[in-house]
């Protein structure tokens, strides 16, 4: 019987020159001492030698486009390219070192998705979509020089309204357990993005987090009390510059009741920096 043995959630843009342009010395110190911690969730997650990785993270309309916007897009296939972009944002740039192709777990991403239609989750699914900074720099950072395994990357529609809501995202969280359970793998998962901030698409409130609002998530998370985190709504959400939340509530679906512990929290004038580890049983 498969399980999920590892289970963590961190900021995405992990670019040292980055914040040091955005935000000075502290910028880099900040994210700096956010990345050890990610990297030592990495060597925490590598020690499980788990068969793959579930990656839930936003698209940040780089993949997909206004064409289309899935609300939940579960990536399939054997392999998936890293992004390059001809005008890429300064922190798509750090993928640059990146290897470019990751193994993709084409049976528990296939059994995601497949049983999850069952279900009724009216997934997306992709063959194609490449992957950005969103999913590579947390792999990377918490894998450095050792082998990453297969991964499954899901993506969430963060941005675009309506997006699906928290309650919705934490019962695919829960289905995507059930799928490890049902199956014959050992799984990590992580979700990417946040905490609190404001992209260039909210360009007059770029510069602000809301820290309260990331107090209260955390406090949730720390003592398990995974109610609350239902009934957030998509307004307030947005109006916290939580948005990237939404992955996070995917990865509590999958590991509640589960208590978290907060490895890393930083405050930046850009963004909150965060990495939070759950105490699986
Ligand atoms: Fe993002």
């Amino acid at each position: 019987m498969g399980r999920i043995v590892f289970a963590g959630a961190m900021s995405h843009v992990l670019d040292p020159d980055y914040y040091q342009r955005a935000c000075g010395a502290l910028g880099r110190r900040t994210v700096e001492e956010c990345m050890r911690e990610i990297a030592g969730m990495g060597e925490r997650f590598s020690a499980t030698k788990a068969d793959a990785l579930i990656v839930v993270a936003d698209d940040h309309l780089n993949a997909f486009s206004f064409n289309a916007v899935p609300a939940l897009c579960v990536r399939i296939g054997r392999h998936v390219q890293r992004m390059s972009q001809d005008h890429a944002e300064a922190f798509d740039k750090v993928l640059d070192h990146m290897p470019e192709r990751y193994a993709v777990h084409e049976g528990l991403a296939n059994a995601i998705l497949e049983r999850g239609v069952e279900r009724g989750f009216d997934l997306a699914l992709s063959w194609e979509a490449p992957v950005d900074h969103a999913f590579l720099s947390p792999v990377n950072t918490m894998h450095g020089t050792r082998p990453i395994p297969p991964l499954v990357p899901i993506w969430v529609n963060c941005f675009v309204a309506p997006q699906p809501t928290a309650r919705r995202c934490f019962a695919f969280g829960q289905h995507i357990a059930q799928v490890v359970a049902e199956g014959p793998w050992t799984a990590g998962i992580i979700a990417t993005g946040g905490l609190s901030h404001f992209p260039e698409l909210s360009l007059p409130r770029v510069g602000e987090t809301d820290t309260v609002f990331d107090r209260r998530l955390i406090h949730w998370m720390e003592t398990g009390e995974h109610e609350p985190l239902l009934g957030l709504t998509g307004d307030e959400l947005h109006k916290a510059g939580e948005h990237e939340f939404l992955n996070w509530m995917v990865l509590i679906g999958a590991v509640t009741p589960a208590r978290a512990d907060v490895r890393y929290f930083g405050e930046l004038p850009r963004i909150n920096m965060a990495a939070v580890e759950w105490r699986l049983a």
